[in-house]
């Protein structure tokens, strides 16, 4: 036998070694899938990086509208308080009660930059895959999610009292 056909080979057998080794982990059921139980760290490092790029290719080539008009972050603000501020939280709502048990834990977008207008958007509308971030694209249109992105970008550097105002004291 040639080496190459040797090194063959063994390139094969590692890969069906690894297949039925794959097979064996998921069928045996050791895998704990309870959200009470946290990934690994090189695990969560490959999904973040998935989901960072993932995310990042599509939501490049999105056009967005005017996010600075103040009748958009009003809007946005009113659909925000009634379907986003229990799991990412509001300027002087705290916590939850759906919080704590949330893996991957949503991010808390009274504090987070979300600048990014485009991202936002395209989060938004098609939600993250094995997490609880919902595709909110399959209820609400494209011009109330821009709504919503653009009262999220508010967000960090808004008062609890202009929260109430534009909420109209659903406030979570
Ligand atoms: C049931 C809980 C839940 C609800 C309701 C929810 N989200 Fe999320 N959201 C999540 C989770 C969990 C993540 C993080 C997912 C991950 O890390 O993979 C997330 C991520 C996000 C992100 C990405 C933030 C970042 O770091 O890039 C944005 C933006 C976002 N959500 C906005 C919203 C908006 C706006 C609404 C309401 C229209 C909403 N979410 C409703 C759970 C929720």
């Amino acid at each position: 036998m040639t080496s190459v056909a040797k090194a063959g080979l063994v390139v094969v057998g590692t890969l069906a070694a690894l297949a039925i080794g794959g097979v064996v982990f998921v069928g045996s059921g050791i895998y704990n899938i309870g959200a009470d139980d946290h990934h690994t760290k090189i695990v969560l490092a490959i999904i973040e990086q998935l989901r960072e790029r993932s995310i990042g290719v599509r939501a490049r080539t999105i056009d967005a509208p005017d996010v600075e008009d103040p009748k958009r972050i009003a809007a946005g603000a009113e659909h925000y308080a009634a379907l986003c501020v229990g799991c990412h939280l509001a300027p002087g709502v705290t916590k939850s009660d759906i919080r704590p048990g949330l893996y991957p834990h949503p991010p808390n977008l009274a504090q987070e930059d979300s600048r990014d207008a485009q991202r936002a958007f395209w989060t938004i509308k098609h939600g993250i895959k094995m997490s609880a971030m919902p595709a909110w694209g399959k209820s609400l249109d494209d011009a109330a999610i821009w709504d919503i992105v653009a009262f999220v970008r508010k967000m960090p550097v808004m008062t609890p009292e202009a929260y109430r105002q534009l909420s109209h004291g659903r406030s979570g």
